[in-house]
């Protein structure tokens, strides 16, 4: 089975209007219009999703985060049934900027399974603080992805993207470094054996992406070698031009 590529822009809490917003998309609609073979899917903030929605059917739009439980008394939370129900199919789940801000791994156990339930597609967001010599990174990894798939189905485990995201390389990370192709690629391997053990052979349908400052410069690269089936662009995705061409190769390493 052929999995189908993917290029998520994660807009983060950007931009400050919706006019900004529905300006920025537009420009990415209209140049990625000859694209095929690519899912792309913008994840803006909230309140911008609707309005969105309406402006292209080529993108398909995604959420930064989702509550764990469908309604209630939960000041403040959105959940993933009211999500779907305006149009939205993906959402980020354990980015490692809520995580900063408390969320921990039951958290995002608990969101994963709502979002699945409502027929969203989770991006679970995994990956280290820093690389030390004695490799302990796996271990956090492996304990992330056990964690937070805990209880998941395998029927349901091909609807989960897994999105690397080393936080050493994120763009919003004091003194950040890049990741190599070769760094992802050890790391994707490595995912997918923690997968494949866990919940069998329908994990080798799942996709696993790469995100930390991913770019239109290095995004060839990280397609050829970096053993990945999408990125995951921040900062690249806030600007039409960067992250239409990283879907332009993207569509070209789409076999
Ligand atoms: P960045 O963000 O590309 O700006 O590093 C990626 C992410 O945090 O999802």
């Amino acid at each position: 089975m052929v999995k189908k590529k993917i290029v998520i822009g994660n807009w983060k809490m950007n931009p400050l209007s919706l006019q900004e917003a529905e300006k920025l998309f537009n420009n990415i609609a209209k140049s990625i219009s000859n694209i095929k073979k690519t899912e792309v899917v913008i994840c803006p903030p909230f309140l911008y999703l609707e309005k969105l929605k309406k402006i292209s059917r080529k993108i398909y739009l995604g959420a930064q985060d989702a509550f764990g439980r469908d309604e209630g008394p939960f000041t403040g939370e959105i959940s993933a049934p009211m999500l779907y129900n305006i149009g939205v199919r993906y959402v980020i789940l354990g980015h490692s900027e809520r995580r900063m801000m408390g969320e921990n791994n039951n958290e995002i156990n608990k969101k994963i399974k709502s979002a699945l339930v409502a027929g969203l597609r989770p991006v679970l967001c995994v990956g280290e603080n820093v690389r030390d010599e004695s490799h302990n990174y796996f271990n956090l990894v492996k304990n992330q992805l056990e964690e937070c798939l805990l209880g998941v189905s395998k029927n349901s485990i091909s609807k989960i993207i897994i999105a690397y995201e080393p936080i050493w390389a994120i763009s919003s990370t004091p003194d950040r470094k890049d990741a190599t192709p070769d760094d992802c690629r050890e790391m994707t391997i490595f995912i997918r054996r923690i997968l494949s053990d866990k919940f069998g052979k329908e994990t080798s349908r799942m996709r696993i992406i790469y995100g930390g400052s991913a770019n239109e410069r290095d995004a060839e690269n990280f397609f050829k070698k970096g053993g990945i089936d999408g990125l995951l662009p921040g900062r690249a995705s806030l600007d039409s031009k960067k992250f239409s061409r990283i879907v332009k190769i993207c569509e070209v390493s789409n076999k």
